[in-house]
């Protein structure tokens, strides 16, 4: 793809002129969804050039069968993998028997437009056919957040220079493959087609995990924008319905057909109700109009921004990549829903199976927790709660026993899909991600209750797992971790991971800490809890040996946390004296290179120290972040946004600027070179927080307090940030010269400004 093509523009992503090098990095940018379904920006109409098409659903996905180059015990039988569920958006256009193509014929005045504002799509061009015909189109597609079932379309064609037919074939076509099949494999069965007037749908399941879905279409034409009634021909293939019309035009006329869309699921509805349910989905669609759905839709869109915004002054680019990150997250994911889930992809494509990752609990829980009602945090949690089963299951395959539990790496519905053995089995710091989510959660919205009824389980089965996974070393007369991977991947099967221990100890100390407080607070909870999870209050002793005395590799000279035992073993030559074209070096080198240097994918060492930032002086942040930044290559995109807070926190602004930008535009700039593949979702979380915790200084620790420190980077002139804080919803802004807070709620917030007690007054503006 060509960088740069983005217009600049603090509401919209532009791409103007068509270039078919940025068609597939489009259809990931442009991209739209609505938290239950979403779709890459592929166009309506057939294209012949170079196109990665993807619709997809919300907790729809297959197994799909396991290929690996050498089979290791213990791997899972299979990957989950989000479908790439049946196509409604098509329509096959001819226009006096040419068939409208992009790639066929000259495209003049491209212009594409996702306006996150009202969050819908837009497309305009003029095209001329090789028979000489020119049309302008313009077309305008999203996915309601009210309905959040159905998507429409509106798609004009305007007859600029001939008189004749214009045959729209709008389709719903279940015969889609997943790009990214292990063996080739179809993974849908085709139940029923129904035709019906002028809607229509398929139904559909998935092989092996038997989800229907019920894939609908409804259709509503109109001359010069006045409603026509047009009869059509069916065709009805294996996989595919199709209608088609045929419009007659003279030479000036505008000629438009409404599509509306919607998927039903067995996920919500009863499998004989599926094709009721799709076909008045649309057919309510049809009868709202698209103007009307449109107007609910940019209404709902204002409400999740009022939240939601960050304002940049100053710096249209900066601005438009915060929206896009902050967009895309709520297309994602809106919370209504514990079945579902963040894919480090979302609904942009299909690598890495649009499945559950670390990420979320690591660095998605703070955006939804700050930007939404605590209730939608909740529900992630709550996804977790309701894989505990499958945690300790596959704890158990492993080898271990007595309810301990290990959340998978990755899933779709609590059973591990990963299968490299030194993710699978290695990278278990995920399991101490678990706790912190539930910790985070707390720390903000003070509902310990929820530990009382769900977290505590959660927290008792992590804790059996860490006590069971340390051993005793006897030279060391400490408890070690060993052969482990680290969240740096470029080294695996270590010993004595400093970030691994130390969430370890910490998930020990917490699951005592939370039962001590059951325990004074809520003791029927506490005797309910002790029995349903077979817990002795020996056993926590137990526990308490190990994290009492873990292990921790450390530097005396240099006074510094190693990442894993012998780490300075290694040559360290930092990042910047390597040369620009061995970068980046997981597409450059061998991985036995990879493996036995010092660089470091993503934050490892201070990935710890962010999560646990109150327990660390400034001075050991300022050593540990001069010694490991160097050599931290940031080639995951969950990286830099730790390093930009951490730097913020010990004042190192213009390098926390300096690696915001790497997070912020990642995909918009395409700095890893695969936008088309789609976008990286849970790296957007990790840009907010570069805004919220680390310009703005935002924390709330174990005491609850929720605290600011305000810096702005040299190049904004300022910013502004909203959020929710136990239902208070509190502005924050911050210029070169001023900060102010407005406190948009009738309770007075206590809060820490610059280490200093302040009262924020209620619906009242405070400049500081
Ligand atoms: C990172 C992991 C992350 C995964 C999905 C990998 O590249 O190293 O930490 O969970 O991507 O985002």
């Amino acid at each position: 793809m060509n960088k740069d093509y983005i217009m600049p523009n603090e509401w919209s992503i532009i791409e103007e002129g068509f270039n078919d090098e940025n068609v597939k990095a489009s259809e990931s940018l442009f991209s739209i969804g609505n938290g239950s379904m979403g779709q890459r920006a592929n166009f309506e109409e057939n294209y012949s050039g170079a196109t990665f098409q993807g619709s997809y659903i919300g907790g729809i996905y297959y197994p799909d069968k396991t290929r690996v180059g050498w089979w290791k015990n213990g791997y899972p039988e299979y990957f989950a993998k989000v479908l790439n569920a049946p196509n409604w958006i098509g329509i096959q256009i001819s226009i006096n028997g040419t068939e409208l193509d992009l790639n066929t014929c000259k495209v003049l005045n491209f212009k594409r437009e996702l306006n996150m504002k009202e969050g819908w799509l837009s497309r305009s061009f003029i095209a001329e056919l090789s028979s000489g015909e020119q049309v302008e189109v313009n077309t305008k597609r999203f996915i309601s957040v009210d309905f959040n079932e159905t998507g429409a379309i509106e798609y004009h064609i305007k007859a600029i220079n001939f008189s004749g037919e214009i045959i729209f074939s709008p389709y719903v076509d279940a015969g889609i493959m997943n790009e990214d099949t292990n063996y080739d494999e179809f993974f849908w069965e085709i139940l029923e087609i129904v035709e019906g007037e002028n809607s229509g749908c398929i139904q559909s399941k998935t092989l092996k995990t038997e989800f229907h879905v019920s894939t609908a279409m409804q259709i509503q034409l109109a001359l010069n924008n006045k409603e026509i009634s047009a009869s059509h021909k069916t065709i009805v293939e294996d996989k595919k319905l199709t209608y088609t019309y045929i419009v007659e035009v003279n030479k000036g006329d505008i000629a438009t057909i409404y599509k509306y869309g919607s998927y039903a699921t067995s996920l919500n509805y009863k499998i004989e109700d599926l094709n009721s349910a799709s076909l008045s989905n649309v057919q309510n669609a049809k009868e709202l109009g698209f103007e009307k759905l449109l107007e609910t839709q940019i209404k709902s869109w204002g409400i999740i921004w009022e939240t939601a915004d960050i304002v940049i002054e100053g710096d249209v680019k900066a601005q438009q990549g915060i929206r896009f990150n902050i967009f895309q997250l709520n297309q994602t994911y809106m919370g209504t829903d514990a079945r579902l889930n963040i894919g480090p992809k979302g609904f942009t494509g299909e690598k890495y199976g649009g499945s559950t990752y670390w990420d979320t609990e690591a660095y998605c829980i703070p955006f939804y927790m700050a930007t939404k009602d605590a209730s939608v945090a909740k529900n992630l949690l709550m996804y977790r709660y309701n894989q505990l089963g499958k945690a300790i299951e596959n704890a158990e395959k492993l080898g271990f026993k007595n309810g301990a539990a290990l959340y998978p790496m990755v899933t779709m519905n609590g059973e591990e899909c990963h299968n490299e053995w030194e993710i699978t089995f290695e990278e278990i710091h995920r399991n101490g991600a678990m706790v912190y989510g539930i910790y985070n959660y707390v720390n903000y919205t003070k509902d310990f209750d929820y530990v009382v009824k769900n977290g505590i389980e959660v927290i008792i089965a992590i804790a059996r797992f860490w006590h069971q996974r340390a051993n005793y070393s006897a030279a060391k007369d400490k408890y070690v971790i060993l052969g482990v991977t680290g969240p740096n991947e470029y080294e695996n099967n270590i010993n004595n991971n400093f970030y691994t221990n130390y969430l370890a100890k910490w998930c020990i100390e917490y699951a005592v800490d939370c039962l001590n407080k059951v325990k004074h607070n809520y003791l029927e909870d506490f005797k309910r809890i002790l029995d349903k999870t077979n817990l002795t209050i020996e056993e926590t002793y137990q526990w308490l040996k190990v994290s009492d005395n873990m292990y921790f590799p450390f530097d005396e000279e240099k006074q510094i946390y190693l990442q894993q035992d012998c780490f300075l073993d290694k040559e360290i030559i930092p990042v910047k004296d390597l040369p620009k074209s061995e970068r980046p070096i997981n597409q450059k080198w061998s991985w036995d290179r990879i493996l036995r240097s010092c660089y470091i994918k993503q934050a490892d060492v201070l990935q710890g120290m962010y999560l646990f930032e109150d327990r660390f002086s400034k001075e050991e942040l300022e050593r540990h972040f001069d010694f490991y930044e160097p050599i931290t290559v940031h080639e995951s995109s969950l990286s830099p946004c730790v390093h930009s807070i951490l730097a913020a926190s010990i004042d190192r602004m213009p390098k926390a600027y300096e690696q915001y930008l790497r997070t912020s535009r990642l995909d918009l700039d395409d700095y890893n070179h695969e936008v088309h593949e789609g976008c990286h979702i849970t790296s957007m979380a990790g840009t907010w927080m570069s805004v919220v915790q680390g310009f703005g200084g935002m924390r709330v620790w174990e005491d609850g307090i929720l605290s600011f420190n305000p810096q702005i980077p040299e190049e904004w002139k300022s910013y502004s940030f909203t959020i929710n804080f136990r239902g208070s919803i509190i502005k924050v802004y911050k210029s070169q010269t001023e900060c102010k807070f407005v406190n948009k709620s009738d309770n007075e917030v206590k809060m820490l400004l610059n280490n200093k007690e302040v009262l924020l007054p209620p619906n009242k503006l405070f400049i500081v």
